[in-house]
């Protein structure tokens, strides 16, 4: 009886543990647009190398007092920027294997990340 009892406890947990488990899985990769995914996957194996930290004054994903005045330029200006360089920004970062339709996606996330 008690044992039966606790047995009925043990998969309970488990199944919940096994549910919640999936459910954020889900949440996680559903959350983004398949753009703003790709983007996510380019900034963060490229762009971060400057965009995480600020290096030579690049404005950091997410700060959003570093973004306010670019991103009032609009994303078109703001991903003409980032294909052709832009003051200490070098073209497409200096990563020249990136599409200007994969720069898009990046800015894309760059400026999703700040509420635009
Ligand atoms: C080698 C460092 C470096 C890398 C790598 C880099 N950036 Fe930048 N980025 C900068 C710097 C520095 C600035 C600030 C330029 C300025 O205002 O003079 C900047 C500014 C920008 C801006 C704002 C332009 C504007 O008009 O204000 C955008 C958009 C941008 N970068 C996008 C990207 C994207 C997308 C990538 C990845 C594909 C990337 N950057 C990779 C250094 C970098």
């Amino acid at each position: 009886m008690f044992n039966g009892a606790l047995m009925s406890l043990f998969t309970l947990v488990l199944i919940s543990f096994a549910v919640s488990g999936c459910n954020s899985d889900d949440t996680t990769t559903s959350s983004l647009s398949p753009e703003l995914e790709k983007g996510k996957q380019i900034v963060e194996g490229r762009c971060f190398a400057c965009h995480a930290q600020s290096i030579n004054g690049a404005p950091i994903v997410g700060n959003k007092k570093m973004w306010q005045k670019r991103a009032t330029q609009g994303k078109a200006v703001l991903v003409e920027h980032a294909i052709n360089g832009f003051g200490l920004m070098p073209a497409k970062g200096g990563f020249d294997d990136l599409s200007d339709e994969e720069i898009s996606f990046a800015v894309g996330y760059m400026l999703s990340q700040v509420g635009q």
